[in-house]
């Protein structure tokens, strides 16, 4: 039995092991690559705000995910396919690290956050 996420560590574990497998991905890796490089701390340190936030209402968080990708898809146009990849990814790397409540409702907003965020700037 895995356990459930319930500290920010748990959080951070979650965020670095997406991103060291997501900037290798062949769909998507190389948006990640060019926006991001070598300093991800930036985008780290957001999306573990973000999702404690999300998971435990902390408010960590005070950014607008749908404003950040309607940016990034003026340079890097973004597909429906790379929303499937994003979610996948993040998806199979909650069910490799946790389960419980809180890794489902992650999983549950991931792909829910995902069609928000795609229905907004891909018109
Ligand atoms: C097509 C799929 C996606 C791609 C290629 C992508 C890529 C990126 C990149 C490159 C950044 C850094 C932007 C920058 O520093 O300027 C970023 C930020 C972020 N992404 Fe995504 N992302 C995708 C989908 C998602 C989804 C589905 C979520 C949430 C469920 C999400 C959550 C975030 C958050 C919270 C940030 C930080 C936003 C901020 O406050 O600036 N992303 N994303």
């Amino acid at each position: 039995m895995k356990r459930d996420i319930k500290t920010r560590g748990d959080i951070e574990l979650l965020v670095t092991t997406f991103y060291d497998e997501i900037r290798f991905d062949p769909v998507i890796g190389h948006i990640f690559t060019r926006v991001i490089g070598a300093n991800p701390e930036k985008y780290l340190h957001l999306m573990t705000n973000f999702w404690e936030n999300t998971l435990f209402y902390t408010g960590s968080y005070t950014g607008n995910p749908i404003e950040t990708h309607r940016r990034l898809n003026k340079i890097f146009p973004l597909r429906d396919e790379h929303f499937r990849r994003w979610v996948t990814l993040f998806t199979s790397t909650i069910d490799k690290l946790f389960e419980g409540q809180k890794a489902l409702l992650a999983k549950q907003r991931a792909s829910a956050i995902s069609t928000i965020i795609k229905t907004k700037i891909l018109q």
